[in-house]
């Protein structure tokens, strides 16, 4: 399997954990492991054998995963090292060479990377920035041709926040079932919010979903996902998975299902981050019209604001973060969509990294781009790093 280099990680290898203030996360602040304990107690099992675990994962924490896409069951259940290992397995089972992904445009890198890695063509539906990035699931349908063997979904979506709705995903799988297409939604960040919809699983053969500790249960460091879907891929993946990872971590797997257990707890607090983050980012950015503009964003942890002053977006969060140590992520390299920014808004950090943003603004940070941009002098920042 030849992969592209994850361009988004390689541009935060060089600042995640050196920046002040990260902005840019798309799930909730990491708790740390005092706050972890607070929550769900000082150790999961004083006497767990640190040992292999069954390679689906732990049959309690199965359980507690299925529990939350109802009517699946253990048997349903696969847990991943990360969301990321699930994308791996399910596109190395469900896709040949030959085959085609039908996948949202922009994404993830790994969701179409993935595919492509096992030799299968990708096949983009494009969001439409004027039309806000509106989720449209006919038009995903339309694009279904006679090689698509899956379809996967990102919803609520990495970067623009856009959604679609259990009843809608499960109608477009019933659809293509007769087509022989696998639907995977990614539902990463469906929980970022209170009031979020159920998981999409409903038990169809040609339907999975993917989750994770990572994002609106803040314990990315974990590395605990899953995939939710038929027993007999769920047996396909535990064979695959004999020969990259064996199993996920005894230890993590464990702690994942004590979080589990205080689920309510974490989810208030991401909730708070999550929405109080999302309002005060939004009226911070409608009050600069003229630097940005911003689509309505119903879901998840993230804004994908437009930068209004021409600079490419690469040179602005490198002189962003390198004036003021402030993070945000460029859209040119994440998402191959220059003009846009990544801003995580679901961090406590958040109220100070604005102001600082703001400060630097209001002293001529953005003008000092878009001139050297026009005088020809730009991407000096940016080509150093590269
Ligand atoms: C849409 C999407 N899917 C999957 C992942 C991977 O998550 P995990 O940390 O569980 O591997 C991410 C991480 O950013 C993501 O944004």
């Amino acid at each position: 399997m030849k992969l592209a280099v994850f361009r988004q990680e390689e541009f935060f290898e060089d600042y995640e954990f050196s920046c002040e203030t990260m902005l840019a996360l798309s799930g909730a602040e990491p708790l740390r492991a005092t706050e972890l304990e607070a929550i769900a107690g000082p150790r999961p099992r004083a006497d767990w054998e640190v040992g292999y675990t069954p390679s689906a994962g732990y049959p309690e924490l199965r359980d507690a995963i299925a529990a939350l896409n109802p009517p699946a069951a253990r048997e349903n259940v696969l847990v991943c090292v990360g969301a990321i290992e699930a994308l791996l397995i399910l596109s190395n089972l469900l896709l040949e060479p030959g085959d085609e992904l039908v996948c949202l445009w922009p994404a993830y890198q790994p969701l179409y990377e993935l595919a492509a890695g096992a030799g299968a063509s990708v096949r983009f539906v494009a969001l439409d920035p004027a039309d806000g990035f509106r989720v449209d699931l006919g038009a995903v349908e339309d694009a279904v041709g006679p090689r698509t063997k899956a379809v996967l979904l990102n919803v609520p979506h990495n970067p623009t926040g856009q959604t679609a709705g259990p009843d809608d995903l499960r109608e477009l799988a019933r659809r293509l079932a007769p087509l022989g297409v696998t639907v995977i939604v990614d539902e990463v960040f469906r929980e970022m919010r209170s009031g979020h919809p159920p998981s999409a699983y409903d038990g169809l053969e040609n339907l999975v979903v993917v989750g994770s500790m990572s994002k609106s249960y803040a314990l990315p460091g974990l590395r605990v996902g899953w995939y939710v879907g038929p027993p007999e891929l769920v047996v396909r993946g535990r064979q695959f998975r004999k020969y990259t990872s064996l199993n996920p971590g005894a230890s993590d797997q464990l702690w994942a299902l004590a979080a589990l257990e205080r689920r309510a707890e974490i989810l208030a607090r991401t909730w708070e981050l999550a929405e109080g983050g999302a309002a005060l980012a939004e009226r911070w950015l409608a009050e600069r019209p003229e630097t940005f503009a911003l689509a309505d964003t119903p879901a998840g942890g993230l804004l994908f604001p437009r930068l209004l002053t021409g600079e490419p977006t690469l040179d602005f969060c490198s002189r962003l973060v390198h004036e003021t140590g402030v993070l945000l992520a460029p859209g040119s390299v994440c998402y191959e969509s220059e003009g846009h920014l990544r801003l995580g808004v679901a961090t406590p950090h958040l109220a100070a990294g604005l102001d600082r943003l703001g400060e630097w603004l209001d002293a001529g940070g953005a003008e000092r781009g878009a001139a050297a941009e026009r005088d020809g002098a730009g991407g000096d920042v940016a080509e150093a790093r590269r």
